[in-house]
């Protein structure tokens, strides 16, 4: 059997399309604790460890997931594996990796970037909450494709899956490095951006998040609650056209003999500790 390998590939930042960037900016700044750049037509997002890139397009849409390699030559046998792999590589739409990044879409049109962040460079000199980009998820009526897809093709692995009384796939969870998941998907009726998380560390900043939601009169939507998958405690919030983002703390870290996890399509798995938000 193929020995299971950590890539050490992290989420880095995002791109989210809006009708109006300059208004889902102000509120980024306030709910996230960022501060906000102008770069040509986009606005740049960013925190401690967090970055998200806003643009003008149709609502509750990716723009792009960036994921950074720990350096040039780890990047360049990514490039030449997803090239092997038969992946069509096209340029990035970054603006915040350099020109050595490259993308490519998944079977559902998502677009995934890959490069280097420089090192010892934070995405922000701004202090701020712990909370560094850790991962997203998508929805999606053909989930196996995408399976496939981040598997064969970016080589991405596979943590736990979640499956209903006859086996189909409801949800599955991707690792990319120690950590249990950087990418999800699940389920659903249609394909979207589902959520992007941010791991803050432990229990007590998901207090200190929740905390500070109250003082902007951000209503926390889901939680706080425990997912079965990844074991990691969790809230969640709207922004204002409707995007889920996720604050998470102590997330599993994988071990290289730990076997795929099977799970039942339950609410419990969801959230241990009551209510659940199924897709399908
Ligand atoms: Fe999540």
């Amino acid at each position: 059997m193929e020995q299971r390998t950590i890539s050490d590939l992290r989420l880095n930042h995002t791109m989210l399309l809006t009708p109006n960037p300059a208004e889902l900016s102000a509120f980024y700044k306030k709910a996230l604790d960022m501060e906000v750049t102008l770069r040509g037509e986009l606005y740049i997002c960013t925190g401690t460890d967090r970055c998200i890139v806003l643009g003008e397009g149709k609502s509750r849409t990716l723009g792009f997931a960036a994921y950074a390699c720990k350096n040039e030559e780890e990047l360049a046998q990514l490039r030449k594996k997803i090239s092997a792999s038969g992946g069509n590589i096209e340029q990035s739409p970054s603006p915040v990796f350099d020109e050595s990044a490259f993308s490519l879409r998944d079977p559902d049109g998502n677009t995934f970037v890959f490069g280097v962040f420089p090192q010892n460079d934070n995405l922000s000199s701004k202090e701020s909450l712990p909370g560094r980009m850790q991962h997203l998820a998508f929805a999606s009526d053909e989930p196996e494709a995408l399976l496939s897809f981040y598997t064969d093709t970016l080589g991405f692995l596979l943590a736990d899956r979640v499956e209903d009384e006859e086996g189909v796939l409801r949800a599955c969870f991707f690792n990319t490095d120690s950590e249990h998941h950087s990418l999800a998907i699940f389920t659903a009726g249609e394909k979207r951006l589902d959520h992007q998380c941010f791991e803050a560390g432990d229990w007590n900043l998901i207090r200190d998040w929740a905390d500070y939601m109250a003082q902007y009169d951000i209503p926390l939507q889901w939680g706080p609650g425990r997912h079965g998958p990844g074991n990691n405690l969790f809230f969640m919030i709207r922004d204002p056209e409707g995007n889920w983002l996720e604050i998470s703390a102590e997330l599993e870290i994988i071990t290289l003999d730990r076997p795929i996890g099977v799970w039942e399509h339950e609410p419990k798995t969801l959230n241990s500790w009551g209510q659940a938000s199924l897709r399908s």
